[in-house]
This record gives structure tokens, C-alpha cells and sequence, in this order.
């Protein structure tokens, strides 16, 4: 089982970038707590961070067969991109969208996301914590879906 993490723009910034809004922890170190995360539960996790549109959709696509599910947070182009959206509607792979800061307390064009509707669910507002409750619904869904496919198999063989 896998989950893919894909980082959006200037999201490589953290850290550094207003540190009122996103704090001050830094990309790595979100990741090497989600990598803790996923260990504890057996389930594989790799990272990705582009701050191209086309590499977001690429990555997205290799994602078809290859992972489980996916946490997302699509940065800027979450406003803008229906590439994006498009893609992670094409795969079909169950997707969390994230974001650190409250996109629906903020400037009025950033109150509209693209990539939500394709969603199975977001997670927005509270930090880099958002990333650890993604993880913990992309471990429910992995499980559920697993769980189905195990009942679907032993009905078959019936
Ligand atoms: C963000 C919110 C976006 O509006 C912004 O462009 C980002 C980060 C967040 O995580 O809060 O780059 O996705």
C-alpha cells in the first residue's frame, strides 16, 4: 500500500515564506513526520514537490497503479488549475486535499477551489497538522477500499 504526497508551488518555501500565515516548520520536516506516520501503520509514502502545473499533472497520472491514495495540496493552482482537477479525476485514486492555511478566512480568490470537488475530502486551517489528519484518512480509505476488495475476492470464490 502507498500513498503519494504531492506539493504544490512555492510550497518548497515553507519556513521561509510568511511565517504569520504558514509557520514556521519547514517542507522536510512535515514530510519526515508523515514518513514516521506511514512506518507505523506499514504503508509506503513517497514525496513530491514541483512548482510546475505540467509536473503536478504528470505525477498525478504516474500515480494511476502505483498508489493508493493521495494527500495533496496543490498550493496556488488550487485556484486556478483545471488541469489539475482534471487529472486527479481521470485517475480515480482516492485524493485529500490539504491546505496549512484557512483558504475560506483569506482574499476572495482563494476562496474557490478547483481540485476539491475531486476530492474525497479536505482538510484546511490548522497547520501542519492538516498533513498528519490526512494521513490519517488516507489510512481509513486504504483500508476500507482493502477491506471490499478482500469481501468482493471471498464472494467470488463462493
Ligand atoms: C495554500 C493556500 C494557497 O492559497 C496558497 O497559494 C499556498 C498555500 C495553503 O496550504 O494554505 O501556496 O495551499
Amino acid at each position: 500500500m502507498k500513498i503519494m504526497v504531492i506539493q504544490g508551488p512555492n510550497l518548497n518555501m515553507l519556513g521561509v515564506r510568511e511565517q504569520s500565515i504558514y509557520g514556521p516548520m519547514k517542507l522536510e520536516n512535515i514530510h519526515s513526520e508523515m514518513k514516521k506516520q506511514a512506518e507505523q501503520h506499514n504503508i509506503d509514502i513517497e514525496f513530491f514537490q514541483s512548482n510546475l502545473e505540467g509536473e503536478l499533472v504528470d505525477k498525478i497520472q504516474e500515480c494511476l497503479g502505483d498508489a493508493d491514495a493521495i494527500i495533496i495540496n496543490p498550493a496556488a493552482y488550487t485556484h486556478t488549475s483545471i488541469a489539475i482537477r482534471d487529472a486527479i479525476s481521470a485517475v480515480g485514486i482516492p485524493t485529500i486535499e490539504v491546505h496549512i492555511s484557512n483558504i475560506h478566512r483569506r482574499e476572495e480568490f482563494r476562496q474557490k477551489s478547483m481540485t476539491a470537488s475531486v476530492c474525497a475530502g479536505s482538510v484546511v486551517g490548522f497547520g501542519p497538522f492538516g498533513y498528519h489528519m490526512a494521513m490519517m484518512a488516507a489510512i481509513q480509505i486504504i483500508n476500507e477500499v482493502k477491506m471490499i476488495k478482500e469481501q468482493q475476492q471471498k464472494q467470488q470464490t463462493i
